[in-house]
């Protein structure tokens, strides 16, 4: 009988590209992925440190497994990525029952730690360097492990695919722990993005999506000197054949250089879509954060992106409550967020971090009462800009690249015949349509007729498909085997929360 694997995964998209590498080696070793906990041999955890309440959720999870280890020991429990990497040994004094923690730098040793736990019965910690024990080059090998094996049942969907270009963060803003958990910055080879990028594209992926923690610091230095940054990588693999889409996230404001927003415009593949975190709209806390750029920098920033790709749509996150801000500070990221015109906005209440800077040196000192208020009442502003985005879109034909159903339809089983489907535009913009299955995967032209602050609602144009003759579009939507398709809707996930 073959052996089964369970993985939850939290956080952003990082983590969910590790599970997929995770996944696939483990595979290779007769592993069989499953959706319930109870039928699997070996259990784990993708874990997320971004965040306190991330945290809180795995232990909680793991928490409950306590008493079902104890009647099932040679289970194997493994707790992986950037709270592994964080809390080592005290996740074994938390959860003795854990038998596995491996950090996000040591994933491709999986295999053999779970072999370990099989023969020995114990507990097997598998963690990178700090970033103070030892030197830049002692601390970023013990962070490598580019590990090209893919699975496709765990991307987000069959067609559409994340590409690690880079791994760490330099940035060391002060309340955020991924310089630490992820290491330092560094750049894979573009040579082996391409590849990469060719084998997803012959597999069946049509759209390509970039990742790094500041991913438009992607930098790749040759021996013989020459650099290549992410433009020169958009333009390397623009015309991969088979794919149609290309995006990067996330964003760091400082590296949003002219030569980036020039590829952007000039790559048809490449979508108009630019995640750029501002993180505050005040002087203060920005300098608090050491953001490395004032609100007038950002400003002049987007002002550029616009001007350069003027069909551009922009994102940002920003953090409330942080340390020290007050009203009036918090008004100056209102008056942004009122004048920016983001698409959309993530918005998170400041969590602590043992480790950060920010911990280290300032309290913790707007209470959660008001954290919250902040938190919905930017929201509230945010949305109405939305909408206002959304609403100016009525009347237009977008081009779709339909994902799945529409998260309505998976609720409501509606049996054969047209379904609520849902896609994104090249702008990120998310469409629901009714159309029917064999659309999914499928570029489609939807004329929108209707907009809430989430979401735009169209019906599907005349000619269905673009770029595929009017005789093929009765065929069935994709080459991609049903089974696939119906794991890959099951994570399918919201986009983004990466770094930046
Ligand atoms: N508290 C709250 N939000 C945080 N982020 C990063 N660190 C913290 C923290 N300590 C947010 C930032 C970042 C996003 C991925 O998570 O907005 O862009
Ligand atoms: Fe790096 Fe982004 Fe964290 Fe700043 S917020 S340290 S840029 S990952």
């Amino acid at each position: 009988m073959s052996k089964k694997l369970y993985i939850e995964t939290v956080g952003c998209q990082m983590n969910v590209l590790d599970s997929e590498l995770v996944v696939g080696s483990l595979r290779r070793q007769g592993y069989q992925l499953t959706h319930e906990a109870t039928e699997a041999d070996v259990i784990l955890f993708n874990t997320c440190s971004v965040r306190q309440h991330a945290e809180d959720k795995i232990y909680s999870a793991l928490g409950r497994l306590r008493a079902y280890k104890r009647r099932h020991p040679n289970k194997v429990v493994g707790v992986l990525g950037c709270m592994a990497q964080k809390d080592q040994d005290l996740i074994l004094r938390r959860a003795p029952h854990v038998d596995i923690v491996c950090g996000t730098g040591q994933l491709a040793r999986l295999p053999e730690l779970i072999a370990e736990v099989q023969e020995t019965h114990t507990p097997q910690l598998a963690l990178s360097l700090d970033r103070k024990e030892g030197s830049r080059l002692e601390v970023e090998h013990s962070f490598e492990s580019y590990d090209p094996l893919r699975d496709p049942s765990m991307r987000p969907s069959p067609f559409q695919a994340y590409v690690r270009i880079m791994i760490g963060c330099d940035k060391f803003c002060t309340y955020c722990i991924v310089p630490s958990v992820r290491g330092p910055e560094q750049s894979r080879p573009p040579e082996h993005i391409a590849a990469e990028v060719r084998q997803l594209a012959d597999e069946g992926c049509k759209e390509v999506i970039l990742l790094g923690q500041t991913v438009n610091s992607y930098e790749f230095k040759y021996a013989d000197g020459r650099r290549e940054r992410l433009s020169d990588l958009l333009l390397r693999i623009h015309d991969t054949p088979g794919v149609e889409r290309i995006k990067f996230i996330t964003n760091f404001p400082r590296d949003m250089s002219d030569d980036l927003l020039d590829a952007v415009r000039a790559l048809p593949k490449v979508c108009e879509y630019l995640h750029v975190p501002a993180q505050s709209g005040c002087n203060d806390v920005l300098k608090r954060m050491k953001r490395l750029y004032t609100v007038e920098f950002y400003r002049d920033m987007l002002q550029r992106c616009r001007e350069r790709v003027p069909d551009a749509a922009i994102s940002s996150d920003f953090i409330v409550g942080f340390c020290g801000e007050t009203e009036a500070s918090f008004q100056r990221t209102c008056d942004l967020v009122r004048e920016a015109d983001f698409k959309n906005s993530f918005i998170f209440k400041y969590s602590p971090r043992p480790g950060t800077k920010a911990d280290e040196l300032f309290a913790d000192d707007v209470p959660e009462e008001i954290k919250k208020r902040r938190n919905n009442d930017l929201l509230a502003i945010q949305n109405r800009v939305s909408l206002a985005d959304h609403r100016r879109r009525i009347g237009q034909t977008v081009e779709v690249l339909v994902e799945g159903p529409s998260k309505t339809s998976l609720k409501h089983e509606t049996g054969p015949g047209p379904k609520q489907l849902t896609g994104r535009t090249m702008t990120d913009h998310i469409v629901v349509f009714e159309g029917n299955e064999r659309l999914i995967g499928q570029t489609v032209q939807v004329r929108i007729e209707e907009a809430t602050a989430f979401t735009l609602f169209g019906t599907v144009a005349t000619g269905e498909r673009i770029g595929v003759e009017a005789e093929r579009l009765s065929e069935p939507a994709t080459s991609i085997p049903e089974t696939l398709l119906q794991e890959a809707l099951k994570n399918r996930l919201e986009l983004p929360l990466l770094g930046g």
